[in-house]
């Protein structure tokens, strides 16, 4: 619980992170709005430990194909190592420069990634890119600014969590998300926010991750010492002793679509008359 000392190996810190309950109910959550059908070709960008391409890849089939991209290796070499679908795959690749052809790909997906690359306007264009007319996109992003969380000292956890909100280069994408979307040629069909709610009572809570995770960032950029830190996580300890913890964030999901061209036709033949 709210673990101030060294790091667990990268298996663990991933299970930690991604199989979290709150994080896996969202998985569940992405599946139900994107409903991949069998046979579809889905890129997931920024697969990361490749969990959702997983999901997808089961959805879609052998017939259909998932490939995940992501910048880092690591990620690539863990959601490779847990992957048992051959027609699953994951390379490495930058969110901002896709290696992929244009129209590629019925489904494009993204989750909590796009508030990280450094040019939100380029990721959007690549998404746009690689979808084939009339395929759709589901990119979800965390509002990291809006982020509530009791402490008994609110000025200290402000401080924090603004400083914080640094560790993303995107703080303000899911309130401007829509219209860069749709400069990037894509049609928003709706956006889902999913609230991510923990009273921190289990210790995988989705909470106590996010702390170990705050204090790496703060003590690695310097924004925070090692006192002030020591001081912020005995607030979360002691509200957790006489259960008085809340957290809640929300993520927001942004369900887009690529029209088809004037006459009708897409990359891969007639779709409407
Ligand atoms: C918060 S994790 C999300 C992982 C996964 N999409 C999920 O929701 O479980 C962000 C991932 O984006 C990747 N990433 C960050 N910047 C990227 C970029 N420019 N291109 C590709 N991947 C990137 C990171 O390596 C990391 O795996």
């Amino acid at each position: 619980m709210y673990q101030s000392g060294p790091n667990p190996d990268l298996g663990e810190r991933i299970d930690s992170a991604y199989q979290c309950p709150e994080i896996a109910a969202h998985r569940k959550h992405l599946l139900e709005i994107l409903s991949p059908d069998v046979g579809e070709t889905v890129l997931d960008i920024g697969s990361g430990p490749g969990f959702l391409a997983s999901d997808i890849g089961r959805c879609v089939g052998a017939l259909g194909e998932v490939i995940g991209v992501d910048i880092s290796e690591q990620m690539v070499a863990f959601a490779t190592a847990n992957n048992a679908d051959a027609w699953v795959s994951f390379c490495q690749g930058d969110a901002e420069a896709l290696p992929f052809n244009r129209e590629s790909f019925d489904v494009v997906v993204s989750t909590q990634v796009a508030e990280y690359v450094a040019d939100a306007d380029r990721f959007c264009t690549e998404v746009a890119r690689v979808l084939r007319p009339g395929g759709r996109a589901l990119i979800s992003v965390t509002d990291w600014r809006g982020v509530t969380w009791h402490a008994k000292n609110e000025a200290r956890m402000n401080t924090v969590m603004n400083a914080f909100s640094l560790h993303c280069a995107q703080q303000d994408l899911p309130r401007t998300l829509a219209p860069r979307l749709r400069n990037a040629g894509l049609d928003i069909d709706r956006v889902v926010c999913f609230p991510i709610v923990s009273l921190g009572e289990h210790d995988g809570s989705y909470c106590h991750v996010l702390a170990a995770f705050v204090l790496q960032f703060m003590l690695a950029s310097g924004l925070a010492d090692r006192k002030k830190m020591d001081g912020w996580l005995d607030d979360l300890r002691q509200l957790k002793k006489s259960k008085e913890c809340f957290f809640s964030v929300n993520r927001y999901d942004f369900v887009a679509r690529k029209g088809l061209s004037a006459d009708g036709w897409s990359a891969k033949g007639r779709i409407i008359h």
